[in-house]
């Protein structure tokens, strides 16, 4: 099986590049099935109802979140009802959503888990106690498993590699818009890469318009930042998977700007 995971998506620019470069990764990688973080889908913060259709319109199949899932809370009213959705799966029992899914494309099966880091975020109960009860479960029901770890710290990611290996198919960082160029298979046959990246402004910081990043580095008063705007980068990962093992055959990393892609 051939997935296309694609990092956190940054407001219109984000969502314009999805929609025209999915035609053309389609092309390219023949992916079964597409995932994308959106938690920065809707103005750099949260996602709403009409971005979640648009995008599962245009090819995505499953989404996953992270530390802005609840900043646009047009969210309450439709994450019980998306079950191709994924939000943290570590938050208190009760949140509504939920942190895994088996998201089903064709004749294929992928079973995606979303997990929130500890370190410099806020307080969250342990990932890696909750990847171990969500990942026996869900390999009952598919071997082919992602694992999207939205965590600051390449540390604690690194490790929840090697937490993983063997048990998931993808354990894939978001959350730093920043793609690391350590992709590889870990031994037990786990594809794993600390950061995927994001997909929106390249010229802003992580997304966002550099001018206010830039005062509020310099003068320290707060600053609401606003989605910068101009040209595009896509960043995420591909990966081919054996569906009767479960066990990761390639890695890939996905980096494509503006300035140097062709459409064809
Ligand atoms: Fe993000
Ligand atoms: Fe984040």
């Amino acid at each position: 099986m051939r997935v296309i995971f694609i990092g956190d998506i940054v407001g219109s620019v984000g969502r314009e590049t999805v929609k025209r470069l999915l035609p053309w990764l389609k092309d390219k990688y023949r992916p079964h099935i597409i995932i994308a973080n959106g938690e920065n889908a809707a103005g750099g913060r949260g996602i709403n109802a009409a971005i979640t259709r648009e995008l599962f319109e245009w090819g995505v199949h499953g989404i996953t979140m992270g530390n802005h899932t609840w900043d646009n809370r047009e969210i309450f009213e439709f994450i019980d009802d998306e079950p191709r959705m994924v939000r943290p799966a570590n938050l208190p029992p009760g949140t509504p959503g939920a942190g895994s899914a088996v998201i089903k494309a064709g004749n294929k099966e992928l079973g995606i888990v979303n997990l929130i880091g500890r370190t410099f975020l806020p307080p969250a109960d342990c990932p890696f106690r909750a990847a171990d009860e969500i990942i026996d479960e869900l390999r009952q029901k598919t071997k082919c498993i992602l694992v999207d770890f939205h965590a600051e710290a390449t540390s604690e990611k690194i490790a929840m590699g090697w937490h993983l290996d063997g048990r998931a198919s993808l354990v894939v960082g978001t959350h730093t818009h920043v793609q690391t160029n350590d992709e590889r298979i870990l031994p037990g046959g786990t594809a794993y890469l600390t950061d995927a990246g994001m997909t929106g402004p390249r010229d802003g910081v992580l997304g966002m318009e550099k001018e206010g990043v830039l005062r509020k580095f310099k003068t320290g008063l707060p600053a609401r930042f606003q989605v910068a705007e101009g040209k595009w980068h896509l960043h995420g990962v591909f990966v081919e998977m054996d569906e009767s093992t479960g066990r990761a055959t390639g890695i890939q990393t996905i980096r494509i700007d503006e300035d140097s892609w062709i459409a064809s």
